[in-house]
């Protein structure tokens, strides 16, 4: 039997997973969520559901992936064949969300550009520039297979090669720019009424429906029931203790979500925009906030879009490895056939 591929470091595995984890989840949806639903009564609950139900089940899918060697359908499957579904609808989510992410991370990479040639110079037509921007039939696609371009490379570059070394050079990056943002956001005069929107708590927000949302972010944030963790699992080291590496992949994804409210909602607040969440929060609010610094914001604005493509990809190329490791596993194909059909 071939030789599974496996992490070529620790530090590696950790990286991808935490890139995994970090996606958009983190930076256009968790701090909305939690300003939205009671602050600090939203991220208390939140974070009750990661530590108490969302880590046991990421050590249960490492397990899984690295019990069998096999991605998803595969690992399900050796253990009965009644449960070949579960990794199914793991593979099924996975598919579906990946379709989402490269027409995402395309805009936001579209974004690095369009900050860096003149986006924020003119901060009242950013909203329709946007709209524009999305409503053209042809620049988002460009972006969006620029996007995907990048993600397929990666992934056909296989698991050391590939997914970890751009892991351990972009999860960084990303931790950095991100703290870059944070200190300027927090420095800015009226910050605290952006702090106090995300972490105030306020129970009487707090409904059957908030603790639905904070269960259904938790799961989404840290990848879990799309197979990503079950599938990185699977090219684990049996020499690796599961428990520590998904408690420091766990901390790092509420890391970085609470690292992005504090980056982007005290800016919000200090030049008196609307709290929003998803492309609205990113492509509006966001660029309009960068263009009401200065000439510095265009600085601003670009790292802040460098930053969220960066972790765009991360997660879109764990989700399309999870399909690629099923067609590998399941299906007999060859990572170097998929290069080929990545090169055409
Ligand atoms: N975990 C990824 C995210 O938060 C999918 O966006």
């Amino acid at each position: 039997m071939k030789q599974r591929e496996n992490w070529g470091s620790r530090i590696g595995f950790i990286m991808a997973a935490a890139g995994s984890a970090v996606g958009l989840g983190n930076i256009w949806r968790f701090p909305y969520m939690a300003g939205d639903n009671g602050g600090g009564a939203f991220i208390l609950i939140y974070l009750g559901f990661v530590f108490v139900i969302g880590l046991s089940v990421m050590i249960a899918e490492f397990a899984v992936g690295r019990r069998t060697g096999l991605a998803a359908v595969g690992a399900y499957k050796s253990y009965s064949d009644r449960w070949t579904f579960a990794g199914v609808i793991g593979v099924i989510s996975a598919f579906f969300i990946m379709g989402f992410y490269p027409v995402v991370g395309g805009w936001s990479l579209a974004y690095v550009f369009k900050s860096l040639t003149g986006l924020m110079s003119d901060s009242g037509a950013i909203g329709d520039a946007f709209g524009g921007f999305i409503g053209s039939p042809v620049e988002p696609l460009g972006w969006m297979l620029v996007f995907l371009v990048f993600n397929i490379l990666i992934v056909a570059k296989g698991i050391a090669g590939g997914i970890e070394k751009a892991a351990r050079v972009l999860m960084p990056t990303l931790l950095v720019l991100l703290a870059f943002l944070t200190v300027r956001s927090v420095t800015l005069p009226g910050a605290s009424a952006g702090l106090e929107f995300i972490f105030k708590p306020d129970f009487s927000e707090v409904s059957g429906q908030t603790l639905l949302a904070a269960l259904g972010q938790a799961f989404f944030s840290l990848s879990l029931g799309m197979g990503c963790m079950i599938t990185y699992g699977s090219y684990l080291s049996k020499k690796e203790t599961l428990p520590n590496n998904a408690l420091i992949v766990t901390a790092l994804d509420v890391g970085v979500a609470i690292l992005a409210g504090i980056a982007i909602f005290p800016a919000l607040f200090s030049f008196g925009m609307e709290p929003t969440a998803g492309p609205g929060l990113v492509f509006v609010v966001v660029p309009i906030i960068f263009a009401e610094m200065g000439a510095i914001g265009t600085l601003f604005g670009a790292v802040f879009f460098i930053a969220l493509t960066v972790a765009a990809l991360t997660s879109s190329v764990s989700l399309l490895e999870v399909v690629v490791a099923y067609l590998i596993d399941q299906r007999g194909m060859e990572r170097n056939l998929f290069i080929l059909l990545a090169e055409l």
